[in-house]
């Protein structure tokens, strides 16, 4: 590998230092326009910005005519930085503090999906003292499986999301009781993440199709199915799942329900398009291991370590021979569970190349830390050829 987005990687290296992430904007919006496609403007798409909240990532997809599903109020701060309309905005999450909640109201976002009988209740309070009406749905947990990594399953009821069919009597009654401070808009799921076969998902569609329709004949409004995110990528490099194919059969279950569907994509669309990229510092061959230690590890990319996640991992450069010899790709990181990549076979590796990790557009920045004081990469964004980077690290203001 020697470009991204049509640029050398070297020379980015070159003139940004090591480590850095990689993006290609341009793939990005494009993957936002596939999705419009596949859904025929028959379903409002909400960017989860958790996956990758870059602004310029955000501001692109601010101009495709998007909203945003977020999880907390720094990163609606994030999305309202840099354009994105109340109306825009969904909050979902699953520990909603009162300060939080009172910027929502108080601005009037989209939708607050609502995790827990008492959150409804502080949302009620909230919305009282304001003397505001909160839109709010509830976050159903319909008990399936989404064969995804048990660390990112949220649809079985023992995860602590969503609320399963118990709790309706107890949501009518808070309901009741704040009628005038609270809005039921509708449904809303997540069942999982990177998941490579949609069935949990349909499944969870069909179980919660009878509390909405129960909801709306007890005369709320019910005005929205929300549908999360979950669609995996293939980081094995294999086919990508059939978009069409998804849409039409979110769409046929829905559509007699005669409500607008709402969906929260993440990582389908950045994560194919970007690369975190490293330098090797040292090679270290034992009679067991071949070692290949780089300059970014687990604190920036956690995945690997965290989720057992596989990224594809190539030298940067001209490859001269076929020969390739086994390696642990390993970071930093005083810690074991620094490995970025266990048993490669990769081309001879010296000190000095580079190393680009593939599938790192998604929950690779978003999640990456500051452990052993080392700095964070720069974040790189190229678009039609050009490559951009921030001054300063972006943060949500009301964090400094
Ligand atoms: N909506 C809600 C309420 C969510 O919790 C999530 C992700 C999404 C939407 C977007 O899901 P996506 O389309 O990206 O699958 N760090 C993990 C993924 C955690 C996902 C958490 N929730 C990873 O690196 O695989």
């Amino acid at each position: 590998m020697k470009d991204f987005a049509g640029v050398s990687i070297s020379s980015l290296v070159k003139k940004y230092g090591s480590p850095i992430y990689i993006y290609d904007l341009d793939s990005m919006v494009g993957a936002v326009q596939s999705l419009k496609t596949a859904f025929e403007g028959q379903v409002e798409i909400h960017y989860a910005t958790k996956a990758n909240s870059h602004p310029l990532i955000l501001k692109a997809f601010l101009k495709e005519k998007i909203g945003v599903d977020t999880v907390s109020w720094g990163e609606a701060e994030e999305a309202l930085n840099v354009g994105f309309k109340p109306k825009d905005i969904i909050f979902s999450g699953v520990a909603k503090t009162s300060v939080e909640l009172t910027q929502a109201i108080r601005k009037q976002i989209k939708q607050i999906n609502v995790e827990s009988p008492q959150e409804l209740i502080r949302i009620g309070e909230i919305a009282k003292k304001l003397k505001k009406k909160a839109q709010v749905a509830f976050r159903m947990n319909p008990n399936v499986n989404p064969n995804t990594h048990p660390y990112i399953t949220t649809g079985f009821r023992e995860n602590k999301f969503g609320m399963d069919t118990t709790f309706l009597p107890e949501l009518r009654g808070i309901l009741r009781k704040y009628a005038k401070h609270l809005d039921l808009k509708g449904v809303t799921l997540h069942v999982g993440s990177q998941l490579r076969d949609l069935s949990g998902i349909l499944d969870a569609i069909q179980k919660t199709i009878p509390v909405f329709l129960d909801l709306k004949h007890s005369g709320f409004h019910m005005e929205t199915f929300d549908i999360g995110g979950g669609i995996g990528i293939p980081y094995d490099g294999s086919e990508p799942m059939d978009l069409k194919l998804y849409a039409t059969q979110v769409v046929d279950l829905l559509k007699p329900l005669g409500c607008r569907i709402l969906t929260e994509p993440g990582r389908i669309l950045v994560g194919p398009y970007g690369i975190l990229v490293g330098e090797i510092q040292y090679i270290k061959a034992s009679p067991y291991k071949n070692f290949a230690i780089l300059d970014t590890g687990m604190h920036h990319l956690m995945r690997p370590a965290l989720y057992q996640a596989f990224h594809r991992m190539e030298k940067v450069g001209v490859v001269v021979s076929d020969d390739k010899v086994l390696y642990d790709i390993v970071g930093p990181i005083c810690e074991s569970s620094d490995v970025i990549g266990r048993d490669r076979y990769l081309p001879i590796l010296e000190q000095g190349d580079l190393i680009a990790i593939r599938d790192a557009g998604a929950y690779g920045f978003s999640m990456a830390s500051f452990y052993n004081a080392h700095a964070l990469p720069k974040e790189i964004i190229i678009s039609s050829k050009k490559a951009t980077t921030l001054k300063k690290p972006h943060l949500p203001d009301s964090w400094l």
